[in-house]
């Protein structure tokens, strides 16, 4: 039986500022994912630390916060079956220029820093990063999808 996931997305300040928020957030739409939380948050030098823990100290981490700072981001949750996968696939590989046709990146972007988006790469990451940036449960919503009995079949869903 397929597995129900949660991950966390960031629209990056590229995005922001090129106007393509509302075009990024509708390819997750389409492919039949489900938005359960949602925000506008300027991301600071101590919740870029945390979020890229793994990052920090290296040569382009001054570079990254330095963008990742210059204008708000846009974070959300998205739901669905083995979306952590799914949503990877959706933004494509971080090098935006050599980013498949038809993913986000490859779609929309040229640059390694400036990728337009971020997404979780495990289980692991996405309920770390989804603490991060949504500590309280009330911020996470949990709604019925009239149209998740048409974007699944009956035992695709736990
Ligand atoms: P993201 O998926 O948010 O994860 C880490 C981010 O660091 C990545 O997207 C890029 O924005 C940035 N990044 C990764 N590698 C490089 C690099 N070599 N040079 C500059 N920025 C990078």
């Amino acid at each position: 039986m397929s597995k129900v996931e949660q991950t966390l997305v960031i629209v990056k300040p590229d995005a922001l500022q090129r106007a393509l928020v509302g075009s990024i957030i509708q390819r997750f739409e389409q492919k039949g994912l489900k938005l359960v939380a949602v925000k506008m948050m300027s991301l600071d030098t101590a919740i870029l630390d945390r979020h890229y823990e793994h990052h920090v100290g290296k040569a382009f981490y001054a570079g990254l916060v330095q963008f990742m700072s210059s204008a708000p981001c846009i974070v959300m949750i998205w739901q669905g079956v083995e979306a952590i996968a799914t949503v990877r696939k959706l933004c494509g590989i971080t090098k935006s220029r050599e980013a498949e046709m038809g993913s986000i990146r490859g779609d929309f972007a040229m640059s390694q820093q400036m990728n337009l988006i971020h997404s979780s790469d495990s289980i692991a990451s996405a309920t770390r990063e989804m603490g991060i940036f949504f500590p309280s449960e009330s911020e996470i919503f949990n709604w019925k999808s009239h149209i998740e009995e048409s974007v699944y079949a009956d035992d695709e869903v736990i």
